[in-house]
């Protein structure tokens, strides 16, 4: 079944066109083509994601990106033309429907006339949680492409789009399974019975730890995304000082009884050790950054082990931009032993991406089938969705 993907709950524009095949006993994905916008740059002068701005990005994008998608693929040629001849009711329908998104209105209706209706089953679209702005922009934009080419929508949670991003390289996944998830927004422990059967069984209270990463970014002076500066930071002093460690954050919350997680105690800790500090000079930012990465990584790995000995998880599975780090990718892959699997995302797939999003809507429409039978009117954007 070949799905086109639709990606823009927060600064990254994403499509892609994946194949799926295997249904859910064992789903194969071959991804076709992706095509993606990142708006990194753009947000980089505010320190963080501005949502005005990523919806404006968002609308002027899709159809660009649609266009170079769908360049070399192959159209349906019974229905081939059917755009050209928009009635003006049609293009009126359109009008209103993307009324909040000019933009996207435009460029679409000097893309239609071009097009042919391309050759795809469904089309999967996040519509929760990030930025509700950001979220209507893709949501309106399946919209628009249903109402033209008459192809079904899935919507898609984001947050098991990162679940199920290791599909795309997992041979198999035994169940129960465990899932940390680890991104800007969301810090979360899931327990998954069987495909779609998720339960939340521990979050953080506070801070979400790409957010910590981010936070203690700026206040050493780096640019933003931080993560990835902090990262690199530290890998830089372990090389450089091999074991010694300068600098030890505490632990929040680690031993704790349940399986939630707090940041903010730990990131306003840096913060009072970087006050303290006359001068923050390169080197003393790398073993901040590493001390800082330590204390992340023990905090993660220990609340993981606690949650895995409860649900006797056979499989871990961690999802989420925080997981391109390499220390703590190589601090889970740890874990690995005869009676537990441990599935990671390829690098291209940890941070947000349309290909997650096309898994997870094939992923719904192996379980339920009449998910494709949803009627585009119902859905919307949440920002605040649950798995
Ligand atoms: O999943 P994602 O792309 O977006 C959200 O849904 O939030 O995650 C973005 C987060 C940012 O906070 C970013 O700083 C963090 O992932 N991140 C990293 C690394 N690469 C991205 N954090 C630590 N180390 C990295 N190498
Ligand atoms: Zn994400």
């Amino acid at each position: 079944m070949k799905i086109l993907g639709i990606e823009t709950s927060c600064d990254e524009t994403a499509l892609c066109l994946i194949e799926g095949t295997g249904g859910l006993d064992s789903p194969k994905f071959t991804v076709l083509k992706t095509a993606l916008f990142s708006q990194v740059k753009i947000h980089e002068q505010y320190g963080g994601v501005f949502p005005n701005l990523a919806k404006r990005e968002h609308s002027k994008n899709l159809v660009p990106l649609l266009k170079n998608l769908l360049s070399d693929t192959k159209s349906d040629t019974n229905l081939a033309d059917k755009t050209t001849s928009l009635s003006t009711e049609k293009m009126e329908y359109l009008k209103n429907l993307l009324n909040k998104e000019p933009e996207l209105f435009e460029t679409l209706m000097q893309y239609l006339p071009t097009a042919n209706k391309p050759d795809i089953e469904a089309i999967a679209v996040t519509y929760g949680p990030g930025l509700e702005m950001a979220l209507w922009v893709g949501i309106n934009f399946a919209k628009a492409l249903n109402y033209i080419w008459d192809i079904p929508i899935v919507a898609v949670n984001h947050m098991e789009g990162h679940i199920v991003s290791v599909l795309t390289t997992a041979d198999k996944v035994s169940f129960p399974a465990l899932a940390l998830l680890i991104s800007g927004g969301h810090t979360e422990l899931v327990e998954i019975k069987g495909w779609t059967e998720y339960k939340v069984i521990g979050e953080t209270k506070d801070d979400a730890v790409g957010e910590a990463f981010d936070k203690v970014a700026r206040m050493l002076g780096l640019p933003y995304p931080g993560g990835p500066q902090i990262s690199m930071l530290a890998e830089k002093d372990r090389k450089e000082n091999g074991d010694a460690h300068t600098f030890t954050f505490p632990r929040p919350m680690i031993y704790s009884d349940d399986l939630n997680f707090s940041f903010s105690g730990l990131k306003t800790s840096v913060l009072y050790t970087i006050k303290k500090i006359p001068e923050i000079t390169e080197i003393i930012k790398q073993q901040i950054a590493r001390g800082f990465e330590d204390a992340v990584v023990d905090v993660l790995v220990t609340k993981t082990k606690k949650a895995l000995e409860k649900t006797g998880a056979k499989t871990l599975i961690i999802g989420g931009g925080v997981i391109a780090n390499s220390r703590i990718r190589e601090s889970f892959f740890n874990l690995k032993s005869n009676n537990l699997e441990v599935l990671v995302p390829e690098i291209s797939l940890t941070t947000d991406n349309a290909v997650m999003i096309a898994v997870a809507g094939y992923i719904q429409i192996s379980k339920n089938g009449e998910t494709l039978k949803t009627n585009p009117k119902n859905i919307s954007a949440q920002g605040n969705l649950r798995l």
